[in-house]
């Protein structure tokens, strides 16, 4: 399978893909598509697959070089496609299977990649493995799933906690024990003990690449490893067997990338994921920048403000620890996170562009494959709303009675929610100021948000300054400079509450990044480390040549220039 960025792979005998110079998703940067809400063909309100052909050329124009989607599997949609009930069919609100094919070779005929989303650390309820284990204590795929009795008043097994709030067992009346779901209740969770539970786990990721998918994201793959009678979930002690006998099962000898979404990845233990000789994943997806944002006590439901210098340390930190080893991920936002621009950056109609582009340099020239969530490419914000019962999602949903419970308020929980809540990501896409957006000429699942008529894709990239034409170029940069996609990463001035600014080394060369991550000017002393004089390679408030000593920064001004090493 070739791709855009497809170049000299470096296979040593085994076949074995060795991490190299030269990996094309070490180039490429991916693009997430949470299908509900990208583009709906047939009017029902949903986003489905049709009307994601009908954008590819919206993203091949981007530049990117594969397509993350998030799951299009047959579903009730409790946790929308999260939550599967057959592996090998595609949900009719999205299409067909030969929509699915479809879409394959439409996005290879334009050198794009599709990633498909692998949910497997459970299943829907309404999975035919589910609805025949939960028949009988001695049912063929009982196994397949996490049985327990009652305790002995009859209540859950233990206390563990469901991750979207509650008890994460349910008894189930027919045989009464109780399974585990880490999720949702209607998301058994499966039984990766059971060799043969994986191995038709095996059998239908290979048919995906039978069918030409590039590759995996891995839903908290982190998760399938769980002891959960010695209380590990996360991390366990057979997770890295399992991703080892993954690799040799399916992905071993094939061209393709695999992310592995890893709350619990921190920098001393992803290169177990994705170390060179580790025969695992091509990059974990963790969260680290996102925590540290949260509060101690109430986790994403308390809104916290923007703390800068513990953001730059967080990402220096992983850029250290993956120097020379492993691969990780870029990425400000996905479907389960706020905005970028509304998160990180300033969303008021003066400076909405310039963070939004400001957010993007500063993410984009690091080393890592950068990720951009549909609808981040032309700012997308935020959408307010306005009551707790206005949300569609199934954690806020779980979430409301348990955290109000544990003593946060109404305000407090919708300020939350509104802040860092999944929905401001799942509003739909705006791609033109007419009603429904571009979006749908029906009644969308969840509102658009009212500032579409203002901000959309027809409008942004019809502006030359605007926020699609500079990730298009960061984009493209990244594919076409070495520097970026491997150079050594430079952290400088750590410290500062304002800027961030760090240089990327490679063979005598020097790409230094400074921006201003604030609504005001602020001035600037870069260190020496720093200095550089060359090609202004991206620039939010105008180019500069050269950068060195004190620099007076305009708000949201984010400027790199590359050059060579000059003695300092
Ligand atoms: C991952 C997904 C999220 C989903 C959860 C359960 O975190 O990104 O959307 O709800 O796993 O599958
Ligand atoms: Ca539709």
């Amino acid at each position: 399978m070739r791709f855009r960025f497809a170049l000299t792979q470096d296979r040593a005998g085994d076949g074995e893909t060795k991490m190299s110079a030269t990996t094309w998703w070490q180039r490429a940067t991916g693009y997430q598509v949470y299908p509900r809400s990208f583009c709906d063909a047939n009017g029902d309100g949903v986003g489905d697959i049709p009307g994601l052909i009908s954008k590819l050329d919206h993203l091949a124009d981007l530049g990117i070089g594969f397509i993350w989607l998030s799951p299009v599997y047959a579903s009730p949609m409790a946790d929308n496609g999260y939550d599967i009930s057959d592996y090998e069919a595609i949900a009719p609100e999205f299409g067909t299977m030969a929509d699915m094919e479809r879409l394959i070779a439409e996005a290879k005929a334009r050198g794009i990649g599709i990633v498909m989303d692998l949910v497997v650390n459970h299943t829907s309820d309404e999975h035919a493995w589910f609805k025949s284990a939960r028949g009988s204590l001695v049912d063929a795929k009982r196994d397949y799933y996490v049985w327990r009795d009652p305790d002995s008043d009859g209540g859950p097994p233990d206390e563990t906690q469901s991750l979207f709030g509650g008890p994460a067992w349910t008894l189930d009346p027919v045989t009464g024990q109780y399974y585990l779901h880490l999720f949702d209740r209607k998301q058994p969770d499966l039984n990766w003990e059971n060799p043969a539970l994986r191995a038709e786990i095996w059998a239908m990721m290979n048919r995906w690449f039978d069918r030409g998918t590039a590759g995996f994201r891995m839903d908290v793959i982190d998760l399938i490893g769980k002891d959960i009678d010695a209380g590990i979930i996360a991390d366990g002690p057979r997770l890295h067997e399992y991703i080892r006998e993954m690799h040799r099962e399916t992905l071993r000898g094939r061209d393709v990338v695999t992310v592995g979404e890893a709350w619990s990845a921190r920098p001393d233990n992803a290169l177990l994921y994705t170390g060179r000789d580790r025969g695992e994943l091509s990059m974990v997806f963790q969260f680290s920048h996102v925590v540290e944002g949260w509060d101690a006590e109430f986790g994403k439901w308390r809104a916290r403000p923007r703390d800068l210098v513990a953001l730059k340390r967080v990402f220096n930190a992983w850029q250290a620890a993956l120097a020379d080893d492993g691969w990780n991920s870029l990425f400000w936002s996905n479907h389960d996170l706020p905005r970028a621009v509304s998160k990180y950056g300033d969303d008021s109609a003066e400076w909405r562009v310039r963070s939004a582009k400001a957010l993007a340099t500063v993410l984009h020239l690091m080393k890592g494959t950068p990720y951009v969530y549909q609808g981040e490419e032309i700012g997308m914000t935020n959408m307010a709303f306005s009551r707790v019962e206005e949300f569609d999602d199934v954690e806020i949903r779980n979430n409301y009675p348990v955290q109000t419970g544990r003593g946060l308020s109404e305000d407090e929980f919708l300020a939350g929610a509104n802040a860092n809540g999944r929905d401001n990501a799942r509003t739909p896409m705006q791609w033109e100021a007419g009603e429904g957006a571009g979006f749908t000429v029906g009644t969308p699942w969840l509102p658009i948000n009212p500032n579409y008529r203002a901000i959309n894709v027809a409008a942004d990239r019809s502006d030359p300054e605007g926020v699609f034409a500079h990730y298009k170029s960061l984009i493209s940069l990244r594919n076409r400079l070495d520097i970026i996609s491997q150079g050594r990463f430079v952290p400088l001035a750590e410290d500062h509450p304002a800027v961030w600014a760090y240089a990327r080394e490679l063979a005598g060369e020097r790409l230094t990044m400074v921006a201003n991550l604030t609504s005001a000017p602020v001035g600037f002393d870069l260190p020496p480390e720093g200095t550089v004089a060359g090609r202004c390679i991206a620039a939010t408030a105008g180019p500069r040549d050269g950068l060195e000593g004190r620099i007076e920064l305009a708000p949201w001004e984010a400027v790199a220039v590359l050059g060579s090493v000059r003695p300092t």
